[in-house]
């Protein structure tokens, strides 16, 4: 009787050390980003966006106002929001002249930069007419980007940016015919290190090259593609992604069917992770619409219209989710009708287990074309009555071109040259003292003159401090 407490007090501790270590795992198994800047621009409160319960900085607020340096910037605000809007897009910052924001980084790697866009509009004051151009560190990401072609919705651009250094730059700058920039929303995360392998097969004409060298490449996210599946929101993708179903893009829909589990998906060490891409891409597909009497005699088809002059990542995702048992399938992939994989075998490529997640990256030149058609279709090693082939997901990225732009055949040099200013020395990150003092005085500055339009908008007033502050600039 004596030991009891004694015994009880045991169990208690081993009771705690498994809750421990249960939410410990629970834990690590949610990603969480080492550097994870959400900001709302012009917006002096903090947003929540309900899809996803992630919080926005305001950069009107004390503490997000700290990422912008700017010369003077504008907040706009929509007074009569659409019901259901997400709240990031009821307000913006606006730009007269180049501006930045500042990110440290302390991750050094592949992060992930989405910017948000949503013209807004007051009686004197029309972000349709915004002409700008937008880079991040040394990379041109948008050129003479206008406000219209978003026709009051919004528009949501993804890059995956290489970050060497310990900041990453962001900056806005108006084209010298309209003068004005804006933005909605901007998201600097840093992606896990195994979201972008270094390695790809480059696919020829005369055949399959290796391809070294792909994860300091800038990257935009043109398609991501859930197969056979429905949208898939940021509440499922741990990195807050979007994937749209790809009914719009099949070639011959009679040609294939969508395909359903609810099993598990089994995650591999090694393997695809979560973080590559979620269970709700996995867990749908599509496949050959045979009755598995005769051999069918075609492909299915993803046929995606993209800009010609660029390299594009090909990702495709797999998951056996559809055989019964192992070693049935067997099917040939092209890429612009190139073989890309001959007689892929997931049961071999997955280590003999089935409903696990396999993911291969091509790349491919598009050069005379607006389009990149993706094909699975029958092998030779097929069995004559079970033809199959299968495709889970879809993720094409277009690399920067040999200018440093994603954005057509222009470099920053020259843009930043014939902005308003003339002068690009507060881009420049060489000189420490006076990117400081930059520093201060667009803080000062942006919070004297800040102007906050609502329904009408108040030109901005001009005074000592202007120009005061850009001597400063150009010293
Ligand atoms: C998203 O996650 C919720 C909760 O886990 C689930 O009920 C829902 O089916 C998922 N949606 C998709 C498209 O997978
Ligand atoms: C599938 O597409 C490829 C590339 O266009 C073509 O060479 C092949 O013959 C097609 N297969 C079938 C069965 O139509
Ligand atoms: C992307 O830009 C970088 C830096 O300007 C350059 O080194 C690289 O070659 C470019 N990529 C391609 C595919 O041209």
């Amino acid at each position: 009787m004596d030991n009891f407490p004694q015994k009880s007090k045991f169990f208690l501790l081993l009771l705690l050390s498994f809750l421990q270590l249960s939410f410990f795992s629970f834990l690590s198994s949610a990603f969480s980003p080492v550097d994870n800047y959400l900001i709302d621009c012009g917006s002096i409160a903090d947003a929540t966006v309900n899809v996803d319960n992630r919080k926005f900085l305001g950069d009107s607020s004390k503490l997000g106002s700290g990422f912008l340096l700017a010369m003077r910037s504008i907040s706009l605000e929509d007074q009569s929001p659409s019901l259901g809007a997400s709240p990031l897009y009821h307000t913006a910052r606006v730009f007269t002249k180049p501006a930045n924001y500042e990110f440290e980084i302390k991750q050094k790697g592949t992060h992930l930069v989405r910017l948000h866009f949503r013209p807004l509009s007051s009686s004197s004051f029309n972000l349709s007419d915004a002409r700008f151009h937008v880079s991040a560190n040394q990379i041109l990401l948008l050129s003479d980007f206008t406000g219209q072609i978003a026709a009051g919705n919004p528009v949501l651009k993804e890059y995956l940016i290489w970050v060497d250094g310990n900041k990453l730059v962001i900056s806005f700058i108006p084209s010298t015919e309209s003068s004005l920039a804006f933005v909605s929303a901007i998201e600097v995360i840093s992606a896990p290190g195994d979201l972008i392998a270094d390695t790809a097969r480059l696919i020829k004409p005369q055949g399959i090259d290796d391809y070294a060298g792909l994860t300091k490449q800038a990257l935009e996210t043109v398609y991501r593609i859930n197969v056979g599946g429905p949208k898939v929101t940021p509440f499922n993708d741990s990195l807050w992604r979007t994937w749209i179903p790809d009914d719009g893009f099949l070639h011959l829909n009679a040609a294939s069917k969508a395909v359903y589990t609810s099993g598990r998906i089994k995650y591999l060490p090694g393997g695809a992770s979560r973080e590559v891409a979620p269970d709700s891409v996995y867990n749908t597909a599509r496949v050959m619409n045979n009755p598995g009497v005769s051999m069918p005699d075609f492909n299915i088809t993803w046929i995606f219209p993209v800009t010609s002059g660029y390299r594009y990542l090909v990702r495709m995702h797999f998951c056996d989710i559809a055989s019964m048992s192992l070693n049935l399938l067997y099917f040939d992939v092209y890429i612009n009708g190139y073989l890309a994989f001959k007689d892929l075998d997931l049961s071999e490529l997955t280590g003999q287990i089935l409903a696990a997640p396999y993911y291969m990256d091509f790349m491919v030149d598009i050069a005379n074309s607006e389009a990149l058609s993706i094909s699975i279709g029958p092998s030779s090693l097929s069995n004559p009555s079970r033809v199959d082939a299968i495709l889970n997901g879809v993720e094409i990225m277009k690399l920067n071109n040999s200018m440093g732009s994603l954005d057509g055949e222009v470099s920053l040099g020259p843009i930043l040259r014939s902005s308003p200013r003339g002068n690009t020395s507060g881009f420049m990150p060489s000189v420490v003292g006076i990117s400081l003092m930059i520093a201060i005085a667009g803080v000062v500055y942006r919070r004297k003159t800040e102007v906050r339009d609502y329904l009408a908008w108040t030109p901005l007033p001009v005074d000592a401090s202007e120009s005061n502050s850009n001597s400063m600039y150009r010293s």
